[in-house]
């Protein structure tokens, strides 16, 4: 992927993403906080000249109205790439004003992410320093084990981010008995994923289950800084290993590790909508905002943190 011009162009995507969100911050309306998300993206996407396919998006082709699964987006004009967003990521978070939400895509080569179905997927995910050692099929104390050789600190110098699930109950007893620290989340696996690589974050490792489009959207900005992270799908029922059939997955007990969830080259953007352990969230000021976006990509390793401020005088955003 001939990546370098596109960076900038995917930042202000989500960028005017965050800011349309944004005016949505605290207002309780779910819905209305993801669909300004989603308007915004789909509107922005259509300037940028590639040849784009939404493989992670906001559902599938009769459940969503605008970047569903398969839709085309983009001028038709440029390279041929996939994208997977999630235009609001930690849509509860945006509505009631928590930390972490966040506006989020990643690009890469058409082919290179995995088509993960609408379900959970178990994940664990660390930082550069950890790479290499994590394995999923071990039990959390175990990981946490290698985790704190690897690092080289006691395992009570860890923190492990979570979401705060009835289903983790089991996990944070494991956890705590190992004698780690948890942080616990009450939503917004995205940006917990990416805290563990980042050093002044305090956060160690991602461990639980989240959601399997979120699983990709982590292990593309995992990929950007070297960091790692498996994976594995959860099925309820036969209605989700149906969904799973249908995206052409065969194998339901596959572990997946970063390579199969994102491969070869991907850019991995996102911009704050609140404040986060990441990134700062949208401030308002007369006839303007002001966002901070991440911007990475995996063939350099490069990692951009933009600053932008918008005026509403020149350039409205909706
Ligand atoms: P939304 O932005 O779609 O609300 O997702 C938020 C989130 O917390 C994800 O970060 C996480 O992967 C998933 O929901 C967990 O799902 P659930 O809330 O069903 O436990």
């Amino acid at each position: 992927m001939d990546d370098k011009s596109l960076t900038i162009e995917f930042a202000r995507v989500t960028e005017h993403a965050a800011i349309s969100v944004a005016r949505f911050i605290g207002r309780g309306d779910e819905e209305a906080a993801d669909r300004a998300a989603v308007e915004s993206m789909r509107g922005s996407l259509e300037y940028i000249d590639i040849d784009g396919t939404i493989v992670i998006g906001e559902g599938e082709r009769d459940e969503a109205p605008m970047l569903y699964i398969g839709e085309k987006v983009g001028s038709g004009k440029g390279q041929k790439v996939d994208i997977a967003v999630d235009p609001l990521e930690g849509t509860t978070l945006a509505a009631t004003s928590a930390p972490n939400a966040i506006a989020v895509m990643a690009i890469g080569d058409h082919g290179n992410f995995l088509h993960a179905p609408d379900t959970y997927m178990e994940k664990i995910a660390v930082g550069p320093k950890a790479r290499g050692v994590i394995d999923i099929k071990l039990s959390s104390t175990e990981n946490l084990q290698r985790i704190a050789e690897a690092l080289n600190r006691y395992i009570e110098d860890l923190t492990v981010i979570i979401l705060k699930r009835e289903r983790h109950k089991p996990l944070i007893e494991e956890v705590r008995k190992a004698g780690a620290r948890i942080r616990l989340i009450q939503d917004g696996d995205v940006a917990g994923a990416i805290a563990t690589a980042k050093e002044d974050s305090g956060i160690d490792v991602l461990m639980g289950i989240g959601g399997a489009p979120e699983g990709v959207l982590g292990a593309a900005a995992l990929r950007c800084v070297g960091g790692d992270m498996q994976g594995r799908l959860v099925f309820r029922n036969e209605e989700e290993r149906g969904r799973a059939l249908k995206m052409g997955i065969k194998d339901f007990d596959k572990i997946y590790g970063i390579h199969d969830l994102a491969a070869g080259d991907v850019i991995f953007v996102a911009t704050g909508v609140t404040n986060g352990d990441y990134l700062n969230g949208v401030k308002f000021f007369q006839s303007g905002a002001k966002t901070h976006s991440v911007v990475m990509r995996s063939k350099t390793g490069t990692i951009r943190y933009i600053e932008a401020t918008h005026y509403f005088n020149y350039k409205e955003i909706k």
